[in-house]
């Protein structure tokens, strides 16, 4: 991939960086000698930065290749940090956990082959940072269930932005570039600009990186937007305090279900969030995870199946989650209400909208869901904690 800076620069740069750890290059000389497209080291190492800076306990990949951007990623966890990464060749999927295991990574690294168009359903959020890499086509597409999966404050890294300048207005797109990828990542970058939920900057780095910021209390909004590329955002803030302070309000406050401000740092929330809630996503993630890479096709089917089910079609996707709880209330499945919450939460759902929902089920399920009814209200409460 050509660099888009100088070559001078990038060799100065690449001379006053530190690799976290030396199982990257055996990587980076694997995918070299294969011409895979793995992103260049300067951009691992601001994947690292990132992950750093955010404090990110859970990250989110989408296109693993061979896991090197992957490492770069989870050298930069805490302990008990989790990377997610999706990969829809399952050779590469096992040469990642390969890697991740001789890195000695394997335990915060969990590589699911398939395709993330499809696992993107299956998972449940927060993700505190999300690396998109996957197909440039799929951009756009999957954005607005990343989008759901970040907490405010989340920061969502895109991949490929400038496309070895094929995207840029006056430079001639190489021709081994596919138009239709050209185009995706074009009109994924102009609708960046506009989308109010995130505040983006573009970075010349590697092959170009967006960093996108979920809005944490500030409403961005795009003014400007010139043919020429230019841009400019006018950002007004709602909220001025500073993360550190609502982070030891929160703390002040013993990070109580009632204390704690709902609108604390990510790790505050983190800190608040049920210790059930956080073992009911694990547990799940990690079982399907373990489900599919099974192998049984049927299995695989019925899964894909169930995702198609709640994709966005004549019905949006809030009224289908809203369609599954109330069956699963209905049927008495706590573990599915609790899936159905969350999933309806990230879409928006409000209080009021949820309450009217439980009242449809208890008509239709009858007082036998009443105890049911009473845990949906406690996990909707600890859901509620995290906004
Ligand atoms: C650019 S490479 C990823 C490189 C990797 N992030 C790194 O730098 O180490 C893109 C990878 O994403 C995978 N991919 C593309 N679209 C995908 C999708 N929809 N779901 C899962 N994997 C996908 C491809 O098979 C390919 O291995």
């Amino acid at each position: 991939m050509a660099s888009l800076v100088t070559p001078a620069v990038v060799a100065y740069l690449a001379g006053l960086s530190r690799l976290p750890h030396p199982q990257l290059d055996v990587v980076a000389r694997e995918g070299r000698a294969e011409g895979l497209p793995l992103v260049m080291p300067e951009t691992g190492a601001l994947l690292h930065a990132l992950v750093r800076l955010t404090r990110a306990r859970r990250v989110l990949e989408i296109g693993t290749a061979i896991g090197y951007s992957a490492l770069w990623m989870a050298t930069a966890l805490p302990d008990d940090g989790q990377l997610l990464s999706l990969e829809r060749d399952p050779a590469r999927a096992a040469r990642a956990r390969a890697h991740a295991k001789a890195a000695g990574h394997e335990a915060r690294v969990n590589v699911m082959a398939g395709d993330a168009a499809r696992f993107l359903h299956k998972i449940a959020g927060p993700f505190d940072l999300i690396f998109q890499d996957g197909d440039k086509p799929g951009y756009l597409p999957m954005l607005d269930r990343l989008a759901a999966f970040l907490p405010p404050g989340g920061v969502l890294v895109t991949d490929n932005v400038l496309w070895s300048g094929s995207v840029v207005p006056g430079m001639a797109p190489l021709e081994d570039r596919d138009p239709a990828d050209v185009a995706a990542i074009a009109a994924y970058n102009e609708h960046l600009v506009h989308d109010d939920r995130f505040y983006t900057v573009w970075l010349p780095v590697g092959d170009g990186v967006a960093v996108s910021t979920k809005g944490q209390g500030t409403e961005v909004r795009s003014t400007g937007v010139r043919s020429t590329g230019v841009r400019s955002a006018e950002v007004r803030s709602t909220e001025v305090r500073s993360a550190e302070v609502r982070s030891t309000e929160v703390r002040s406050t013993g990070g109580s279900k009632h204390g704690g401000s709902k609108h604390g740092g990510f790790e505050a929330r983190m800190e608040s969030m049920s210790e059930r809630l956080k073992e009911f996503r694990e547990f799940r993630e990690k079982m399907n995870a373990r489900i599919l890479e099974s192998g049984n096709l049927e299995i695989k089917r019925f899964f894909a199946l169930d995702s198609r089910a709640y994709e966005d079609g004549a019905l949006p996707v809030k009224t289908k989650e809203l369609l599954g709880l109330v069956a699963s209330l209905v049927l008495r499945c706590d573990d599915c209400v609790t899936y159905h919450i969350v999933r309806c939460r990230e879409e928006g759902v409000t209080r009021e909208e949820f309450l009217e929902t439980f009242n449809v089920a208890l008509v239709v399920g009858g007082s036998i869901t009443i105890p049911h009814l009473r845990r949906a209200v406690a996990t909707l409460d600890e859901v509620e904690e995290l906004r």
